[in-house]
């Protein structure tokens, strides 16, 4: 029997990206593939629909990427809202190149567009501890947005101080730690198409 016939569009990728990655990465191990591209597309497009459908058509929506983890999932997630808006980025560093978070959170970007009345959406690569989102979410409070929601395509559940909680979240993700999509392991691996974790 063609096996094709008996596997999901989701095994089919996972396959694919497990014969794929040796190239990926020159050779270096991946415990095991969590997330397959085609699993990330299918959820990707539903989050979509879902954001075009929370604002009203004259709401005026601003996209805020934090950088870098977030812009894989950004550059897909918009092209899957069929609706107006813009984009910026934050630029914060908490992590430096370790598997820690160290809990000081930088401000090294801080975007040039205007808040004040409009509805912004805060696109998160990952949720681990949260100490990222509490911090920006204060500064961005501070200019008086219409509206502030955080979107969020991984969310380990781990935090134990989360202040405010994500209206979308893609997956929960198992508490490993997490390549691929716009996620690194000092700085490598952000280009995998699909989310693996790395070996302990
Ligand atoms: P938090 O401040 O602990 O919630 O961490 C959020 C940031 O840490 C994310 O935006 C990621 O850049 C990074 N991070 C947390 N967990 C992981 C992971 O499993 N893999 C890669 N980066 C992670
Ligand atoms: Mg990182």
């Amino acid at each position: 029997m063609n096996p094709e016939a008996t596997m999901s569009r989701g095994d089919m990728d996972k396959e694919a990206a497990a014969r794929a990655f040796p190239e990926y990465t020159g050779g270096r191990d991946l415990r095991r593939i969590v997330f397959s591209a085609g699993e990330i597309a299918d959820r990707v497009d539903e989050m979509g629909r879902e954001i075009a459908g929370a604002y009203g058509p004259e709401d005026d929506v601003l996209l805020l990427g934090l950088l870098k983890g977030s812009f894989v999932f950004l550059g897909d997630l918009v092209r899957c809202i069929r609706r107006p808006l813009q984009v910026d980025f934050l630029v914060a560093s908490s992590y430096g190149s370790g598997t820690e978070s160290s809990g000081d959170v930088k401000l090294l970007y801080d975007p040039s567009a205007p808040m004040d009345g409009r509805h912004i959406i805060l696109v998160e690569d990952i949720i681990d501890s949260g100490t990222t989102l509490n911090r920006l979410m204060g500064a961005i409070r501070e200019r008086e947005p219409a509206s502030v929601e955080i979107c969020a395509l991984l969310h380990k559940h781990v935090a134990t101080n989360l202040e405010h909680e994500a209206r979308w979240v893609g997956f929960d993700a198992p508490n490993e730690f997490l390549v691929g999509y716009g996620l690194d392991h000092a700085e490598n691996f952000r280009h995998l198409p699909f989310i693996a974790s790395l070996p302990t």
